[in-house]
C-alpha cells in the first residue's frame, strides 16, 4: 500500500514541469488540471444557471401572455351577452386551443403561431399555420392517391380580414346569420391559421364540393389521421355557436383528432368533461 503511494508521489514529481512567474516553484501537472477543473466546473455552475434562469424567463413569458389573453377574454365574455360557458383552456397546446365566441385569442397569443404560403394551390396568396400545413399536404396527398384534389379557398385571416367578413355578411345576410357562420376578430380559428376552409372534388379545378360524394365521405373519414377534425359538426349548433360548416377543418393534432372523432366530440365538449 505504501509502496503504490510512493510510485504515484514520484510520478507526480516527475511530471512537475511548469513554474508560474518569477517563482521557482513548480506545479506539478496533475494539480493544475484539478485547478482548471475546479475553475471551469465553477464556470460551467454559473452559465448552468444563468441559463436555467433566463430559458424558465422565457417560458414565464409566454404563460405570462397566454395567461393575460385568458383572463382578459373572461371579464371581456363575462360581461357580453352570449350562450357559451366559458371553459377551462389548456392553453399550454398549441393545437389544442379552444378559441370561439367565449374563449377569444389576442394578438400577442397568436404571434406565436407562424403562417407560411399555401403552395399547388387553385387559390392565390393563402397562408396557414406552418404544423397545420404540414399535415394538410399529407393529407391531401392521400386523397389524390384516389383521385380526389384538395384544396385550400380561405385560411389566415388577420383582425381586419375577420372585421370586414362579417360585415359583408351582415350587410348582405343581416346580424342574425352573421353571427352564426362567421366569428368576429379574435374568436375565429382563422386568425391562428389552424383552421381553413377547402373544396374537395374529382374535378382538379373545382370551386364547390359535393358534401354527398364519395370524395368528401372519404376525406371526412381519413382526417383525424392527419390531426384535423370538423369542427363545427351537425347536430351540435348549440354547443359550438355555429351553424353546421362541412367545409371548415381545424387541426387540433393527431391525438386530439383520434379522440375527438372516435368520442364524437367538439372542443367545446372536451374541455366542459375535462374539469
Ligand atoms: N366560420 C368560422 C366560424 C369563422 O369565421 O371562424
Ligand atoms: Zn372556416
Amino acid at each position: 500500500m505504501k509502496k503504490e503511494k510512493m510510485k504515484f508521489y514520484k510520478l507526480e514529481e516527475s511530471k512537475s514541469i511548469v513554474t508560474f512567474g518569477n517563482s521557482n516553484k513548480k506545479n506539478s501537472f496533475h494539480s493544475i488540471i484539478i485547478k482548471n477543473s475546479i475553475i471551469f466546473s465553477f464556470i460551467f455552475i454559473i452559465m448552468f444557471f444563468g441559463f436555467s434562469m433566463y430559458a424558465n424567463n422565457e417560458i414565464n413569458n409566454i404563460a405570462a401572455t397566454i395567461y393575460k389573453s385568458k383572463k382578459d377574454t373572461n371579464e371581456k365574455m363575462n360581461s357580453s351577452s352570449n350562450n357559451l360557458e366559458t371553459v377551462k383552456v389548456k392553453y399550454d397546446e398549441k393545437y389544442e386551443i379552444l378559441i370561439n365566441k367565449a374563449n377569444q385569442i389576442s394578438q400577442e397569443v397568436l404571434d406565436l403561431y407562424k403562417q407560411v404560403d399555401v403552395k399547388n394551390n387553385i387559390y392565390p396568396n393563402i397562408k396557414i399555420e406552418k404544423t397545420t400545413y404540414n399535415n394538410y399536404i399529407k393529407l391531401k396527398k392521400a386523397v389524390e392517391n384516389k383521385g380526389y384534389f384538395l384544396n385550400i379557398r380561405d385560411g389566415f385571416r388577420s383582425f381586419k380580414d375577420s372585421e370586414n367578413i362579417y360585415k359583408q355578411y351582415e350587410i348582405k345576410y343581416g346580424t342574425k346569420y352573421a353571427e352564426k357562420y362567421v366569428a368576429k376578430p379574435g374568436a375565429s380559428e382563422h386568425n391562428a391559421g389552424i383552421a381553413f376552409d377547402f373544396v374537395i372534388s374529382k374535378d382538379k379545378n373545382a370551386t364547390n364540393t359535393d358534401y354527398n360524394s364519395d370524395e368528401y365521405f372519404y376525406l371526412e373519414s381519413i382526417a383525424y389521421l392527419y390531426g384535423f377534425i370538423i369542427r363545427y359538426p351537425q347536430g351540435k349548433e348549440d354547443i359550438t355557436g355555429y351553424e353546421y360548416e362541412p367545409w371548415h377543418f381545424r387541426y387540433v393534432g393527431v391525438d386530439l383528432a383520434k379522440y375527438l372523432t372516435k368520442n364524437n366530440l367538439t372542443l367545446e365538449e372536451y374541455y366542459k368533461t375535462e374539469e
